[in-house]
């Protein structure tokens, strides 16, 4: 038995093979694949893959299929998969706060989903999507599901392998699990924690850890998102004042991550920040609040992401848009300016001054 077309043939131009292994929910087949010597029809152009069609091609030997050149999920099923991932987030969190035991099988395959998804580097829609959750959910679930995002890319930029980095994400998805474990009251309270009221909030790393761990999720990067997540480089932070290499690289990680987000993020008491900032305040604090190896893998998976097309007012009163961005410098960009286009590492006398 042979399956009929092979990577390469003329089909590939206008699609993209994949090994069956690799196929995904919601992907649509390029051409039909069929079987010789009876040429049995098993799946048609324009079908939807779903696990019934992987379990059939499998079945059938067939090792490849050709998939859309664009063969990102539809719209809508690219939603329906930030939204089902958000729902397993909900899910996940309200397991854990009523003491049931959740689905971690569940959770796995969608954070998988992600980490396929960000493979493809389909990260616009991504953050789309998120900042529209944001503007309609409340601000834990969006800002964990960031966060587990900025870790899967800082960490694909560091070279993690992809188990690494599921598991890194996972564990940032999560971070902060433990403060399920916090009462109610201290966490929304308006004011000035007192000292006991920050002590009991310290709590919230280890509180996670041991959630995590009753739930059978051990892996030494997933624990470490989580417990390190609040540790500073200088060694300022807590629960355990660890600093330098001290702190694993994925905690490092997580807590560039954490912090990035939640400058950026509107909250009842303050404005977020602009990305360009942000940025400004994570590359100032290399070696300081964060490593410079987490700091620098933010600031160059994250910076084009952000600032690309930003509009900006400039010192000197002109305004334009970000055309480049070195990551070296991400608080100096290219700027276009009408037909010309300024390179603000070159012009020190002028400054972004909004964004
Ligand atoms: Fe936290």
């Amino acid at each position: 038995m042979r399956q009929q077309h092979q990577p390469g043939d003329e089909a590939e131009m206008a699609s993209r093979f994949l090994p069956v292994e690799r196929l995904q929910k919601g992907m649509t087949l390029a051409g039909d694949i069929r079987v010789s010597p009876s040429d049995l029809l098993l799946c048609s152009k324009g079908d939807i893959v779903n696990s019934a069609m992987i379990h059939k091609l499998r079945s059938w030997g067939i090792e490849y299929a050709a998939i859309e050149h664009s063969y990102d999920m539809r719209r809508e099923q690219r939603e329906h998969c930030v939204k089902a991932l958000r729902q397993k987030v909900y899910d996940l969190f309200t397991a854990v706060a009523l003491r049931r035991s959740p689905s971690m099988l569940a959770f796995t395959e969608a954070i998988e989903e992600m980490a396929f998804a960000i493979d493809r580097l389909d990260l616009e829609f991504f953050w789309q999507a998120l900042a529209q959750l944001k503007g309609k959910d409340g601000y834990t679930f969006v800002h964990c599901l960031e966060v587990g995002l900025g870790a899967l890319l800082i960490s694909k930029n560091l070279g993690f392998k992809r188990e690494q980095r599921v598991q890194l994400c996972l564990g940032a998805t999560l971070h902060d699990i433990g403060k399920l474990g916090v009462p109610q009251a201290i966490l929304t309270k308006p004011g000035a924690l007192t000292a006991e009221e920050f002590t009991i909030i310290k709590n919230h790393p280890a509180i996670g850890v041991t959630l995590l761990q009753s739930s059978g999720m051990s892996h030494p990067l997933l624990l470490h998102a989580v417990d390190e997540h609040h540790e500073r480089y200088d060694g300022a932070g807590y629960p355990h004042g660890r600093h330098g290499d001290q702190i694993t690289l994925a905690g490092q990680i997580t807590a560039v991550a954490d912090v990035f987000y939640a400058l950026t993020s509107d909250r009842p008491y303050r404005k977020g920040w602009c990305p360009l900032r942000t940025f400004e305040y994570i590359h100032s604090q290399r070696g300081v609040q964060f490593s410079r190896e987490a700091a620098d893998a933010l600031i160059d998976s994250l910076s084009p992401l952000y600032l690309t097309g930003m509009q900006v007012l400039l010192s000197d009163g002109s305004s334009g848009t970000v055309e480049e961005v070195d990551p070296r410098f991400p608080h100096r960009p290219s700027v276009r300016l009408g037909n010309r286009i300024v390179d603000l590492r070159d012009c020190p006398e002028i400054a972004v001054i909004s964004a």
